[in-house]
């Protein structure tokens, strides 16, 4: 028997789906946007490249589901720095991002105690482990990877880093005996590849050697606009930042295009950047509110604004704060760092003991 909720989500097409067995499928309603909870449990594990200044679109797409993830599972986010150094060759600009991305995930909700935070390159062993798994990585399987293909295709020089790119990243779940792993759509060919390689490893070296994750993708998942209408990103320069405020957050808002009708006339709500962006931070009684505005005329796109601005300074206004405590307060933040690099450690440490004894790798030092 299917849930209520499951049967929703496949007939509607509405609802976030993830691939779960039936009874853990559940639909949940947050300011308006559905997602998925219902993983309880697990190891949920997720890496995050330190890139630079997060964005709404980062924060409803990515952020708000480890959030949310961390109350019912053991939560292991990690930053993804030794991934970096395939495109950050300044080590200072690689050393500022990898603490601002920690300092953004605890201001915006990631909780020390319920989710393990910490950085890639602490665990040493995970290189080993990509080692490994490199040796039972077909060619072919990394000839075919589309972020590879994709770069390559851009002329950024392919480097041996760039090209092992996803063994590395296998070895980061599979180091973890990691059960899901939420990713957004564009790394689920990585997933697939992280599959793959463990399902080799099981086979050479016997089964049970390394757990086979999931992926947890939300199949719809709102794209969230950027402020010329396309999907918000960083690569387009159409973002909103997360913690931007005053003038610079007020010039992202009053920069999101509109057409050109006049103030006094009706304008059309269905196709409006700023409603679109709207209705993740109002209630619905807000969105209707500005929609019978737009319709009645006499309301500009500069007042709208306003109130997306106002309501965008309100939403991230406890993050923000909470953001200049850590920064004021660096001790913790490499406090947390340290604490959850010994516990990522431990389990890294304990899995490379099972590869070591089913691969035949002798050690004598501990
Ligand atoms: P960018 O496109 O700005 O480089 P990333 O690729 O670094 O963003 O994305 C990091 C995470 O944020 C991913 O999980 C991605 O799915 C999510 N994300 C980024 N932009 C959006 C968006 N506009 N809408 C929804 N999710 C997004
Ligand atoms: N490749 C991911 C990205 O670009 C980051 C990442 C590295 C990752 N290792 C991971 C994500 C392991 C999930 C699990 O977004």
């Amino acid at each position: 028997m299917l849930s209520i909720e499951k049967t929703a989500c496949l007939s509607s097409g509405k609802y976030a789906c993830l691939r779960l067995s039936d009874n853990e499928v559940r639909v949940d309603k947050i300011n308006g946007f559905q997602y998925m909870a219902g993983v309880t449990n697990k190891r949920i594990l997720s890496g995050v490249q330190p890139s630079g200044i997060l964005h709404i679109g980062n924060y409803f797409g990515a952020i708000r589901q480890f959030v949310q993830l961390q109350e019912q599972n053991e939560n292991y986010i990690f930053v993804a720095n030794y991934h970096s150094l395939t495109t950050i060759t300044d080590p200072d600009v690689l050393r500022k991002n990898s603490l601002d991305v920690v300092i953004d995930y605890l201001a915006l909700g990631l909780d020390p105690e319920k989710t393990t935070l910490f950085l890639q390159s602490d665990i040493p062993e995970v290189t080993e482990l990509a080692w490994i798994l490199s040796t039972v990585t077909p060619m072919g399987l990394l000839e075919r990877a589309h972020s590879f293909k994709d770069k390559v295709a851009r002329g950024i020089s392919a480097n041996h880093g760039l090209f092992a790119y996803p063994v590395l990243m296998a070895a980061d779940i599979l180091i973890y005996d990691s059960n899901y792993v939420p990713v957004g759509k564009d790394q689920k060919q990585h997933l697939e590849i992280t599959r793959d390689i463990a399902e080799k490893i099981n086979l050479t070296f016997g089964e049970g050697t390394l757990v086979i994750p999931e992926e947890l993708i939300q199949k719809e998942v709102a794209v969230i606009p950027g402020i010329d209408g396309q999907k918000m990103s960083k690569s387009y320069g159409n973002t909103i930042d997360i913690f931007a405020e005053g003038k610079a957050l007020k010039k992202q808002v009053m920069a999101i295009v509109t057409d050109s009708t006049p103030l006094e006339e009706p304008k059309d709500p269905d196709n409006s950047h700023i409603i679109d962006l709207f209705k993740f931070f109002a209630s619905a009684e807000e969105v209707e509110a500005m929609r019978q505005n737009f319709l009645a005329g006499g309301y500009g796109y500069g007042h709208a604004k306003k109130e997306l601005l106002q309501a965008i300074t309100e939403y991230f206004e406890d993050a923000r704060n909470r953001r200049k405590e850590l920064v004021a307060n660096m001790d913790y933040v490499e406090e947390v760092l340290r604490k959850g690099a010994s516990a990522a450690r431990e389990t890294a440490q304990s899995v490379m003991e099972r590869v070591r004894t089913r691969t035949g790798l002798l050690k004598y030092l501990k």
